[in-house]
């Protein structure tokens, strides 16, 4: 910008435009006319009022904002929703069955994992993708032989890849022995 140059030169900083998206959340197709800024935790919770996502730090540090995209964790607060058009998200709302917890849901209240619970959604949703990682192999900095085809589900290991999901209570014993009893029978191979 220069000295000669006016506020009325410049790009109009207050029009927005909007893309539409189409989201299939929990199994719904859900249909958004979105700014490209927005990220997919606001989509959630701002424009779908699903507030089961949380929002923490906002900035990637916390993990309360973990859903599943295709599958996978991601931090929805570095997520861009227009980067997720088409995309199958699942969200702390969508892991419950005709009513019925999920496993790992029933396993959390047995075991104690949350006290004020606002971790809690992010911990399940990245518990559950953390297992879909472990169960296709997938080492981590602690797994002692990343050669081997049969990575022993331990403590250790669940602690370092659920190392991002952070509990300001510190439920991290009962959180830990929840995931152990949820999925432990599934993943030991
Ligand atoms: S809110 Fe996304 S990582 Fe903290
Ligand atoms: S249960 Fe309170 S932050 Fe984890």
């Amino acid at each position: 910008m220069t000295s000669q140059d006016t506020v009325a030169d410049q790009p109009a900083l207050s029009q927005s435009s909007t893309t539409q998206i189409t989201l299939e959340i929990n199994g719904v197709s859900r249909t958004l006319d979105i700014e490209a800024r927005v990220s997919l935790l606001d989509a959630l919770r701002e424009y779908l009022k699903m507030t089961g996502t949380k929002k923490g730090c906002n900035q990637g540090a916390c993990g309360a904002c973990t859903v599943l995209c295709n599958g996978e964790r991601i931090l929805s607060c570095l997520a861009l929703a227009v980067q997720y058009d088409g995309a199958e998200i699942t969200t702390i709302e969508g892991l419950n069955a005709n009513g019925e917890l999920h496993p790992l849901q029933a396993a959390m209240i047995e075991h104690d994992g949350f006290q004020c619970g606002y971790c809690t959604p992010g911990q399940i949703c990245s518990a559950i993708g953390m297992v879909h990682e472990f169960s296709s192999g997938l080492p981590s900095a602690v797994t002692e032989d990343i050669t081997s085809d049969s990575i022993e589900f331990t403590e250790e290991e669940i602690k370092e890849r659920m190392s991002g999901n952070l509990c300001r209570c510190g439920a991290y014993v009962g959180i830990r022995a929840a995931i152990m009893a949820a999925f432990r029978p599934q993943v030991t191979r």
